[in-house]
């Protein structure tokens, strides 16, 4: 306890000479709907050209009484809108735009390019993909195409085109969805050629490269871009393998882009443009590809059944930050999934808490995957709405209830955005270079940074996740967990956040590369050795656990342990090794600094889950940030949207047994089951606050 009093006295102190630490004013609403459609999309992915059209109309019923009120047609209809090349049939789809419109549905267009149609891939094999082992895709799944190919993207704009000339102005169409879950390269023949035209592009000369790469290690020297090999892992050139990554965000970026334009070319401009994405997934860089599309939209799938309540909200904040604006949940699962060993049901009450949660976190749409099981698809054990007999499964009436409930709090939610207090700044970088060179294996950099983000939001309730290039300013405490690739430019900008009054949490591994994934000629943090005032003497591969004392307590590192050597006079030692036989000694594991009118603290070791937990209190304390509603049970998730004089609590209670919340003066219950301050197991309670 002394200790601990020690280390907030030392923190406080730090801070107390600062005026009031800077304050997140909630980013202004956009919005991510149409002009007059309801405040929150509730709906389904429908696939009318899996059915006869006579059954259109009982399944929108069926939608209608489910309480939806959008549903996403065409994404994979490429063979049903051009069964032969430049023949297009669109009337079918007229007519089930105005079956849904006349069942008060609105309509977002996916265009068809995840499953390009067998004429296209047989007529012109160059628009199959190739793995990476030369092996070209053959016709019969989906994403099968190449995402260089000239030919391909040629196709894949003419079908964006042609649909957006025909709906783009249409009444009932509320936006577009391009492609579905971009994401598998190509390593064919123009893929070859583009990753050469792209290394030329971003070094200017070969010289320039081979410098930057260092390759006259293993005389890897090149004498021309022609000469790289497009690999994506493996024991290659690090500068190499993070540009691979960088080439295929850019490549996939531009793919969107090309149907965004095409669409854009004719589409309303209240016809909003998307793209459904995975979330964690490092194929490429999603905030740079989210830069091509008005909104973030993603698939949220919990394949085992069991969801982890926590991680579901970092997934939400991670698409919020993309563009820093509410997003759609495009695909969620009525239940099960399909693709995995054991595809365990969410159990009951499950389904309706994701939803809630998707919302609380900025979604403005929920919709679901999918509305029924094509009768020979790929998919016929994946949870639906209706079963094989075109009836409602079990899980509709809790969709139902779903349905009601967005409808009533819809009008409070409208032009709300999610309450974020704290930053965590997630560099895809970093997190590449990291996984190329583990160095130990259980150092995952998505673990790491997600060991932060659990205690952060617990504590703090509102969470942004952002890039380090994106602005932070605006919050009073900013914790980057892994910042192992930096730039000058980024640990400068870094630098006058601090100095302007923020305080800065920055964990290990940080600032040893720079962005052509090459060491940084000087010891750790690199660039941001200055600001920190100390630098890492060593760093070490934990295969067990060390203590550590001081100030943030007794405990443990694991993974991963830096020895600190302080260089300013006014750097503090937060925590220490009490390790004396290792070369890690007594040596300093944390250092804190008050540099300006804000503080930067390094945390040179992996902490273990509760010293992490202990030290993420003291820092919120120390940057001002409390709780939205302090005193909320384990297991209670609090979310707050708000904006234009608006203030929506959204309580969860992802646990089993009842909890009891202190619920704020002057509340009033929206929808829910919160009753005399209790929130049963699995219970959602919306309360209305006063301004
Ligand atoms: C992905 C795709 C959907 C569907 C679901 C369920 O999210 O977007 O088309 O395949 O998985 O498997």
């Amino acid at each position: 306890m002394r200790r601990t009093k020690l280390l907030a006295t030392v923190l406080l102190g730090l801070c107390a000479a600062m005026p009031a630490a800077i304050s997140p004013q909630p980013a202004r609403a956009q919005a991510t709907r149409y002009a007059d459609a309801p405040p929150i999309a509730f709906g389904v992915a429908w696939y009318p050209e899996h059915w006869p059209e006579e059954r259109w109309d009982t399944d929108l019923a069926l939608m209608k009484a489910a309480g939806f009120n959008t549903v996403r047609i065409a994404e994979f209809a490429w063979s049903r809108m051009e069964p032969q090349e430049g023949a297009f049939e669109f009337e079918w789809l007229d007519r089930a735009i105005a079956a849904a419109r006349r069942h008060g549905m609105w309509v977002v267009l996916g265009t068809p390019t995840a499953a390009p149609p067998a004429w296209m891939t047989h007529d012109y094999p160059d628009t199959l993909r190739v793995a990476e082992d030369g092996q070209r895709a053959r016709h019969g799944g989906r994403r099968h195409f190449s995402f260089t190919s000239p030919r391909y993207r040629e196709f894949a704009r003419r079908i964006a085109g042609e649909m957006a000339e025909r709906y783009g102005n249409h009444p009932g169409v509320v936006g577009w969805q391009i492609d579905n879950e971009v994401g598998p390269p190509s390593f064919d023949e123009s893929a070859v050629a583009a990753w050469h035209a792209f290394l030329h592009e971003r070094y200017g000369s070969i010289d320039t490269l081979n410098e930057r790469w260092t390759t006259q290690y293993w005389s890897q020297r090149y004498n021309n871009f022609e000469q790289i090999p497009l690999v994506s892992s493996g024991q290659h050139n690090p500068g190499l393998l993070l540009e691979y990554r960088h080439f295929v965000t850019d490549v996939w970026t531009d793919y969107v882009r090309n149907q965004v334009e095409a669409i854009r070319q004719h589409a309303d401009p209240r016809q909003l443009i998307t793209t459904n994405s995975m979330h964690w997934n490092a194929g490429y860089d999603h905030t740079k590809l989210h830069e091509a599309v008005d909104f973030a939209s993603w698939d949220a799938y919990v394949p085992d059944g069991r969801p982890v309540w926590i991680n579901l909200a970092g997934n939400h904040d991670l698409v919020h930050g993309y563009k820093q604006r509410n997003f759609w949940l495009m695909e969620t699962q009525p239940g099960r999934t399909d693709w995995v060993e054991l595809n365990r049901a969410l159990d009951p009450g499950q389904v309706r808490e994701l939803a809630w949660q998707a919302v609380a976190h900025g979604a403005d749409a929920v919709l679901y995957w999918q509305w029924r099981s094509a009768l020979g698809g790929q998919e016929q054990y994946f949870g639906t709405l209706l079963g094989p007999d075109g009836t409602p499964a079990p899980i509709y009436q809790e969709v139902q209830q779903i349905g009601r409930e967005f409808a009533e709090a819809g009008p409070a939610l409208e032009g709300t955005v999610p309450r974020d207090q704290v930053a965590m700044l997630y560099s895809y970088d970093s997190r590449w270079a990291i996984d190329y060179q583990r160095h130990n294996n259980a150092f995952d950099p998505l673990e790491q940074f997600q060991s932060y983000y659990a205690p952060l939001r617990r504590q703090s309730q509102g969470v942004a996740i952002l890039s380090p290039d994106q602005d932070f300013s605006r919050y009073p405490l900013v914790v980057a967990p892994a910042l192992n690739v930096v730039t000058q430019e980024q640990a400068q900008r870094l630098a006058e956040y601090v100095r302007a009054g923020g305080h800065l949490v920055l964990g290990p591994r940080s600032g040893m590369k720079d962005d052509a994934n090459m060491m940084w000629p000087q010891k750790q943090p690199g660039p941001l050795s200055d600001l920190v005032g100390a630098q890492v003497e060593q760093f070490y591969a934990l295969d067990e656990k060390v203590p550590l004392a001081g100030g943030i307590g007794a405990g443990e590192a694991e993974i991963w342990a830096e020895v600190l050597e302080p260089q300013a006079e006014d750097v503090e030692v937060l925590q220490r090794y009490a390790a004396p036989d290792s070369w890690l000694g007594t040596s300093a594991a944390a250092v804190t600094r008050k540099v300006g009118r804000g503080t930067v603290t390094y945390l040179g070791a992996w902490l273990e889950p509760e010293l992490l937990e202990r030290f993420v209190g003291q820092a919120l304390a120390n940057a001002g940030v409390t709780p939205i509603l302090p005193g909320t049970p384990e297991g209670v998730e609090v979310s707050e949207r708000t904006g234009e004089g608006k203030r929506l609590l959204v309580l969860i209670n992802h646990g089993e047994e009842a909890a009891t919340i202190a619920v704020p003066a002057g509340a009033r219950s929206v929808v829910g089951e919160l009753s005399g301050g209790t929130l049963p197991g699995h219970g959602v309670a919306v309360l209305q606050l006063p301004d």
